[in-house]
């Protein structure tokens, strides 16, 4: 008996996607089933990014239509389907994405809060609804750099310590859909962030959003051990610096030790290297290290080199994060780093000096 595409869809549905709990063929995510002879194909598309769980998918569908009488070849391409953020307006992502960012450092001061306004902002950009948590109790810097420090009533620790609603402390951002911000107190003292206060309530945001952020502060201090904890991604926001680098190194050791994924035994953080005031000149100078060398003590995958620029500073003067000033090159480079995150493959750029133009030249030679 021939096959047909009905036989493969009754198999489909009846087999979840471990993320979101869908069958196949009710999200949509089955398509271009092609049947020649008894050999089948077809392609499974994801609503989410999903790099770490594409095999499973993959070994999954691929055994349930294996078990159809007489089938020949099976073969399954999995891939994730990024919808930019005009297409993606009023369509609702697939649900049950659990992703939880931890934005941290070995140092202080390296541009994590500038990092995590930037690039939470980026994935709100992208169509992903995106919760930004300030961890850094005492400073309070998110909400600033957000521009939404006059709207802070609630925050982070009220929910914690059960004064206040989620949803009574969560800014939702006016520019940006999909993006919001829980701010954190300015004067409680962080021994109110313990784990199953902050395990909680990222269970609850984890509910209604497809990627948390943790804006954590430097080093291993408690709030950062609280972002990290919890975390399935880890950002380490370098400069490159020796001291940055080293630090940022011992950060690595934390993570893979004290995480509940090293915890639990389960697949370890994923880690991202995004090195930050990269200033190409000084490098060229020999004042600062080359991404390369970065790289060369910190082996993991490097997520982005964002360039020390003016409009970083100009931008948090305003309170708007620098991915929205879309000419300046930091904005540039933390759009690009949301792509690579997201799969996307794309080409590092501002590592050599910008070319100068004649006028300059000629200033410089008879300065
Ligand atoms: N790419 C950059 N170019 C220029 N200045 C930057 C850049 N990234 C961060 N800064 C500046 O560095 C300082 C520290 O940044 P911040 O994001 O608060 O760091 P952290 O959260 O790690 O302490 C801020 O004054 C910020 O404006
Ligand atoms: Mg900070």
């Amino acid at each position: 008996m021939a096959l047909t595409e009905s036989d493969i869809q009754n198999v489909l549905k009846t087999i979840t996607d471990p993320n979101t709990g869908k069958d196949y063929v009710s999200s949509k995510s089955a398509r271009n089933i092609q049947i020649k002879g008894n050999d089948l194909s077809l392609d499974i598309v994801l609503g989410y990014p999903a790099k770490s769980v594409i095999a499973e998918i993959q070994a999954q569908v691929k055994s349930a239509l294996e078990h159809i009488p007489g089938i020949g070849s099976v073969t399954v391409n999995v891939g994730s389907r990024i919808v930019s953020h005009s297409v993606q307006r009023g369509v609702q992502l697939l649900p049950g994405v659990k992703n939880i960012i931890a934005v941290a450092s070995g140092k202080g001061g390296v541009g994590k809060t500038t990092s995590s306004a930037a690039f939470g902002t980026g994935l709100a950009l992208r169509g992903f609804k995106t919760c930004i948590i300030d961890f850094d109790v005492g400073l309070r810097n998110l909400d600033l750099i957000m521009g939404c420090e006059r709207r802070v009533v609630f925050d982070f620790i009220n929910v914690i310590n059960g004064e206040a609603r989620l949803s009574q402390a969560l800014i939702k951002d006016k520019r940006v859909e999909n993006l919001y911000i829980l701010p954190t107190s300015q004067t409680r003292d962080k021994d109110a962030l313990t784990p199953e206060g902050v395990g909680k309530i990222l269970d609850e945001l984890k509910k209604e959003f497809d990627y948390i952020l943790c804006d954590s502060p430097a080093g291993i201090e408690k709030g950062a051990l609280m972002a990290l904890y919890w975390a399935d991604h880890a950002i380490i926001v370098t400069n490159p610096e020796v001291s940055s680098v080293r630090d940022s190194d011992r950060i690595l050791g934390v993570i893979q030790a004290k995480s509940r994924r090293a915890e639990q035994g389960l697949e370890p953080v994923k880690e991202h290297l995004l090195v930050t005031r990269y200033d190409p000149e000084r490098v060229e100078k020999g004042e600062m290290l080359k991404v390369e060398d970065v790289l060369e003590i910190l082996a993991i995958p490097l997520l982005g080199i964002v360039p020390e620029s003016p409009a970083v500073l100009k931008a948090s003067n305003v309170g708007m994060p620098v991915v929205l000033d879309d000419k300046s090159n930091a904005g540039q480079a933390y759009g690009d780093a949301v792509g690579r995150f997201l799969g996307e493959t794309i080409e590092h750029r501002f590592i050599k000096p910008e070319k100068k133009g004649f006028l300059d030249r000629l200033l410089r030679r008879t300065a």
